[in-house]
């Protein structure tokens, strides 16, 4: 089962005092959802949304007992506006996204996350979308592959990794995790093979997924849909989230960006979010020994600032 992180610090940013309606964009198995469940009002709602339809039945049955205020929504978060217009809601007290995998994905070799186990090579966590991860390595041109390596995975040997796939992909079709696995290990110095496998398997899982335009929409659906004094709370996983959100975060909240030496502000622009987390928390020592996954997790949370749905 799905541990879930930094779970007292998420409930402190994440409920206002008012609270109508809560959006746990990311439910997962629904960890952070039970969590939830017991700080919220009777009559406030839970919306519960997944892009993947398993983790999504798993939370459906370990919250069925409050089943009277939750509603579950199999749908990638950047149609959180649809959805929320379709069930009549204006406007959202506090939105949760807990971002990247579960452990749902990464223990079964079926679902191909994982470079330690064999399985077909997967990675959709929607298994109804039809581009996974060996179409990625089996279509993708060499420019291209070296691109998402470099930009979604920072992996250094990009070229050389990318080159290894083309070169074996016409030969033989990759088809398998291991067999990815066996071309980069073939491609690069030993010492380097678990972060470059790391790196490969996280920029196409990312590519797969659509992973950081997914965020940049759904944050600022999230954004424009929040009441003033509602809350955003995000738990980011490696530096491509980290950073996505930090800017996101900081323009939001910044307001006027005329240069300094301007007499009067000629943008017009308005801050809409007041950040709550000046710098990201991080778990303790002791919640990454009970569970090493939530080593690498963020927490970024802010308010949004009174009447200022218009300036998103
Ligand atoms: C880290 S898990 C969430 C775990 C959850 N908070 C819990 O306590 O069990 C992230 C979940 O987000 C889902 N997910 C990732 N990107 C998504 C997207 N764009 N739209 C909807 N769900 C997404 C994944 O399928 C996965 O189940």
């Amino acid at each position: 089962m799905h541990q879930p992180v930094l779970v007292k610090e998420v409930l402190e940013g994440l409920v206002p005092e008012k609270c109508d309606v809560i959006v746990d964009a990311t439910v997962g198995t629904g960890g952070h959802a039970e969590a939830i469940l017991t700080k919220l009002k009777r009559k406030a709602k839970l919306i519960c949304i997944d892009r993947d339809g398993n983790a999504l039945r798993i939370a459906k049955r370990r919250l069925a007992e409050h089943k009277d205020r939750v509603h579950f929504a199999h749908l990638q978060f950047n149609r959180i506006e649809d959805l929320l217009l379709d069930l009549k809601i204006s406007s959202v007290s506090g939105f949760l996204f807990d971002l990247g995998l579960c452990a749902l994905h990464l223990q079964n070799a079926k679902r191909g996350f994982s470079f330690q186990l064999d399985g077909p090579l997967d990675m959709r966590m929607d298994r109804s979308q039809s581009k996974n991860a060996c179409e990625v390595v089996s279509t993708y041109s060499f420019p291209r592959l070296t691109r998402i390596l470099r930009e979604s995975g920072q992996e250094r040997f990009s070229r050389r990794i990318a080159r290894a796939v083309v070169n074996r992909r016409r030969r033989s079709p990759i088809l398998t995790t291991f067999q990815l696995r066996d071309i980069v290990e073939s491609a690069i110095d030993r010492r380097y093979r678990i972060k470059s496998l790391a790196r490969v398997f996280q920029a196409i899982r990312i590519e797969v997924n659509d992973e950081l335009n997914q965020l940049k929409e759904g944050l600022s659906q999230a954004i424009r849909l929040l009441a003033p004094g509602g809350r955003l709370a995000l738990v980011s996983y490696h530096s491509l989230e980290h950073r996505l959100i930090r800017e996101k975060i900081r323009q939001k909240s910044r307001g006027c960006i005329c240069p300094p030496d301007l007499p009067v502000c000629g943008c017009g622009a308005k801050a809409v979010l007041r950040v709550i987390t000046r710098r990201p928390v991080v778990p303790t020592p002791e919640e990454i020994e009970a569970n090493p996954s939530a080593r690498s997790a963020r927490l970024w949370a802010a308010e949004k600032l009174g009447g200022g749905a218009a300036e998103e």
